[in-house]
């Protein structure tokens, strides 16, 4: 109920169209209710005889004129209120599918760890839509069905109690089951539409993922997991469809059974002269009348069902905390330096501490090499810096300042990050590049992709830096995507870089130019580099190593070399590669870091 009163909520921000949606229908209804009277009235009329047959053949026409104009004025107001209707449940869903999309944008990481991108997209198209049902059937029809039921009470108690009341016996009793069905009904749409989350995300991931499909020859696994989830759907959807429709014909078999009843009784009170044969019409025509409405309760039902079920599930998302928040009054950080201090740094992302007291002090330009196994943490520290997610315990400062303080925009615009995953958009490479920087010339663009050297194969791509790529674009390298992303970051011109295994993608050539460009970017920033070749850390004044979440060893290379720790093992391992000819890049660490 509380969910559904929420949806009324967001509908009531549309007052006026709503009020007009209302004023219309309770004219129709009006209009609607008094056609049976009339033709009740008309039938008497008729069977009466006028004072001579000239005029009551006048008035009959009249009559027969005023039903059809009754007829057409109430088509213009059902006409309207439909129209009204529509036009409010539209505005409805498309205030959700913003707070819905405005609400995904600023969740944090650890929202999106959890819920699977083919159930937010469900949510954010099927569920929307039925609230959009809500709207325009319930919060409107509704009161057509509860005013029409009421109205034509009135009307037979009027004629006649008895008979008025043997008339409307059936209506508690479909009340009675409409309740009964709804409760049920609602569990199962509800299930219904989990299952339908479910394949929407089997369908997204198998397309997102077509080339590993492919490349391991899965394509029967795949079928059989869609198959089975399908089945699913099917199932659920199914069982939920079957029961709303025993439903609706039990409550017609209910309604009719009643026509014959008031035919009984009504029958014998026109015997009995206690009603004429003009009222009798008049309650078969006000049954009538409610068929259509009674009909639709089970389908009302379902409508405020599914509508209940699809807003718990929308208003988990949209009431979901997100860990990661802004205070009240954000710190705005302005001509950064670019020092960074963790302190006494824990986190763990639930179960065990995928950081632990980590330490480390990084004065402005400074350059950090992050080095240790895959899982050590590396990625996970680099994002605590940005703040995608907070520390459990400790502090991490910039420029002195918690970066809890500061206004997450703020904060981000200022630490660029080129993510190990590298995700491109379907748009321009131009577009691309200039995405956290909208405002970038052309030239500025240009500098940014020549600094990631990639400017050359952009050039020479079929319309140069107009070039779509992504879907139904043209597709780049894994090399060429990385050196993009590069590109992208740099055009923010961040005081703080981070670079997490940006190069782990491209050749030695390449890699060596990319080097070479990056000591030119790296002046003046403070620039964490996440590598696991020797030779991308060329540029390093700190290693630091880790392992298991903790720092292992930390000093300059020829420090580390000089301790004879984990460092020295990986430095001889890939030194002993290079002499085996299997890479190009000479590692020369030690050397280099004397002279950085
Ligand atoms: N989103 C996440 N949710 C839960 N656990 C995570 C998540 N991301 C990483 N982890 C876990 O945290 C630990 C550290 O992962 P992290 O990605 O920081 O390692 P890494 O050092 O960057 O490794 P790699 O060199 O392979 O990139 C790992 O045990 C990993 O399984
Ligand atoms: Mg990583």
């Amino acid at each position: 109920m509380k969910i559904l009163w929420r949806i009324t909520k967001i509908a009531a921000l549309e007052r006026s169209r709503m009020a007009g949606a209302w004023a219309s229908l309770i004219v129709a209804t009006i209009l609607f209710l008094s056609i049976p009277r009339l033709i009740g009235f008309s039938i008497d009329y008729a069977i009466s005889g006028g004072a001579d047959e000239q005029q009551s053949t006048r008035v009959l026409v009249y009559l027969g004129a005023i039903v059809i104009g009754v007829v057409a004025l109430r088509g213009i107001f059902n006409y309207a209120n439909l129209y009204l209707a529509e036009s409010v449940s539209q505005h409805v869903s498309y205030t959700i599918r913003n707070m819905l999309y405005d609400k995904l944008q600023h969740l944090s990481f650890a929202f999106h760890d959890r819920e699977h991108t083919g159930n937010l997209m469900s949510k954010s198209t099927i569920d929307v839509e039925m609230m959009r049902m809500f709207v325009s059937m319930g919060l409107v029809r509704s009161g057509q069905i509860t005013m029409l039921v009421i109205g034509s009470a009135v009307m037979m108690f009027l004629t006649d109690v008895e008979l008025a009341l043997i008339s409307l016996s059936f209506v508690p009793v479909i009340a009675a089951r409409a309740i009964y069905a709804s409760t049920r009904m609602r569990k199962m749409w509800l299930q219904a539409q989990v299952e339908m989350g479910k394949l929407t995300t089997v369908l997204q991931e198998n397309l997102a993922g077509q080339r590993v499909v492919k490349a391991f020859g899965a394509e029967e696994h795949e079928e059989n997991k869609f198959d089975y989830q399908n089945e699913a759907v099917y199932e659920t959807t199914y069982i939920a469809r079957r029961a709303q429709s025993s439903n609706s014909a039990l409550m017609q078999i209910i309604f009719w059974a009643s026509s014959g009843v008031i035919l009984w009784f009504g029958g014998r009170a026109v015997i009995d002269e206690r009603i004429t044969i003009g009222a009798l019409a008049e309650f078969i025509l006000y049954t009538s009348l409610l068929v259509q409405p009674m009909r639709m309760v089970g389908f009302l039902v379902n409508t405020f069902a599914r509508a209940a079920s699809a807003g718990q599930r929308l208003f988990e998302v949209l009431d979901a905390p997100s860990p990661v928040r802004e205070k009240d009054d954000p710190h705005t950080l302005s001509n950064v330096h670019g020092s960074v201090s963790f302190d006494n740094v824990t986190f763990s992302y639930g179960n065990a501490d995928a950081i632990k007291n980590v330490s480390l002090d990084v004065s402005p330009g400074q350059v950090i090499a992050l080095m240790g196994a895959p899982g050590s943490g590396k990625t996970t520290l680099m994002s605590l810096l940005s703040r995608f997610y907070d520390v459990n315990d400790g502090a991490i400062c910039v420029d002195g300042i918690d970066v809890r303080e500061i206004s997450l925009s703020s904060l981000r615009s200022n630490i660029g990050v080129v993510q190990q995953d590298v995700f491109l958009f379907s748009a321009t490479v131009a577009e691309n590049i200039s995405y956290g920087h909208e405002n970038a010339t052309m030239d500025e663009i240009i500098q940014a992709a020549k600094t990631a050297q990639i400017h050359d194969e952009i050039v020479a791509l079929p319309d140069g830096y107009e070039t779509v790529i992504g879907e139904r674009g043209v597709s780049l390298s894994g090399g060429q995507r990385q050196r993009l992303s590069i590109a992208r970051t740099l055009a923010i011109n961040p005081a703080i870089l981070i670079l997490d295994d940006s190069t782990s993608s491209v050749d030695a050539g390449t890699e060596s130019r990319i080097q070479k460009a990056l000591s030119e970017v790296i002046k003046g920033r403070t620039t964490f580099i996440i590598a696991h070749r020797l030779s991308s850390i060329q540029n390093a004044e700190l290693v630091v190593v880790m392992e298991e979440g903790k720092i292992a060893e930390m000093g300059t290379p020829d420090e580390l070399i000089v301790a004879g720790g984990l460092f020295t093992k990986v430095t001889e391992l890939q030194y002993a590669t290079n002499l085996n000819g299997i890479s190009t890049t000479p590692s020369s660490v030690g050397s280099r870091g004397t002279s950085s």
